[in-house]
């Protein structure tokens, strides 16, 4: 069968593996996908070595992002505007780098929480790896407008200015955030450390989104719905971006709804 592996340092708790195995089997495509833990110093020896032993593919995770963009020796439309690469495919010698991130994001906002972006006031909290990687997929849906807060404006301002002829996209810092927002996704890792961007509340409209996830909700989901918003954390969009992966892999897209609900349920 066909090898893929899921590459960064830690490695252990990477859900991948389980997920890929739950998408071969439903769709009967015979994979093994495997964690692969490589040195912080040492990723593209990591995929050098997987390709010689025949690997197919890879999705790359922390720290290891760049480094896969860098290794790309082609890039799609998508990566390029991530500037990093979550998802390589292997081909002869050419080693394309796709970035399914922010689409996955997009999918499970739109089609599964059923929370249109089209015309819509969308405001992005933070502005490191984690919110470029989803500025592309969200302009291609037409918001009326994006705002980018972060707590160093001058961050925000410069992903506004790279991505400012895909859309109407604007830059703010949290206290300065006027009139209300659609939809308010947290893109910052302020989550990890039980820490809430300092944003109004006057700013939380219908939706808001946590691309963190757990077993209990995020101090930023509380602070949403305690203002009115339907909450949703990001396991959703850690499935669909795998789901994107193995599209991109196999040309195969897996059912995303019962490999979520069995992680949902063992959280
Ligand atoms: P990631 O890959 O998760 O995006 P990153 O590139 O280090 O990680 O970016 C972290 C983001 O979270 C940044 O926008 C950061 O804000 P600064 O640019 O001002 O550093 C934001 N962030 C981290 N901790 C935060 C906190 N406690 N409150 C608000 N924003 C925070």
């Amino acid at each position: 069968p066909d090898r893929y592996v899921v590459i960064g340092n830690p490695i252990a708790h990477s859900k991948s593996p389980e997920i890929h195995a739950r998408f071969a089997a439903q769709t009967g495509q015979r994979l093994v996908y495997d964690r692969l833990l490589a040195p912080v110093d040492g990723f593209s020896q990591a995929v050098r070595d997987f390709i010689r032993e025949g690997g197919k593919g890879a999705n790359v995770t922390v720290p290891f992002k760049l480094d896969a963009h860098a290794l790309a020796t082609e890039l799609t439309p998508r990566a390029k505007a991530a500037g990093a690469v979550n998802t390589l495919k292997f081909d002869a010698d050419a080693i394309l780098g796709d970035n399914t991130d922010g689409v996955g994001m997009v999918t499970d906002i739109v089609t599964n929480a059923g929370v249109a972006m089209r015309g819509k006031r969308v405001l992005l909290l933070g502005a490191g790896g984690a919110a470029r990687g989803v500025i592309l997929p969200i302009l291609d849906e037409q918001p009326s407008e994006l705002v980018i807060a972060n707590r160093t404006e001058s961050k925000a301002a410069e992903l506004a200015s790279l991505f400012a002829g895909h859309g109407d996209i604007a830059a703010s810092n949290f206290e300065m955030l006027q009139g209300q927002f659609d939809i308010v996704i947290n893109a910052t890792s302020a989550s990890l450390a039980d820490d809430l961007p300092p944003i109004p509340a006057s700013t939380i409209g219908a939706f808001a989104y946590d691309m963190m996830y757990g077993k209990e909700p995020t101090v930023f989901m509380h602070f949403a719905s305690t203002h009115g918003a339907a909450v949703r954390d990001g396991l959703g969009m850690l499935v669909e971006q795998a789901a994107e992966a193995f599209f991109v892999w196999r040309g195969v897209r897996p059912d995303t709804a019962p490999v979520y609900a069995e992680l949902r349920a063992a959280l």
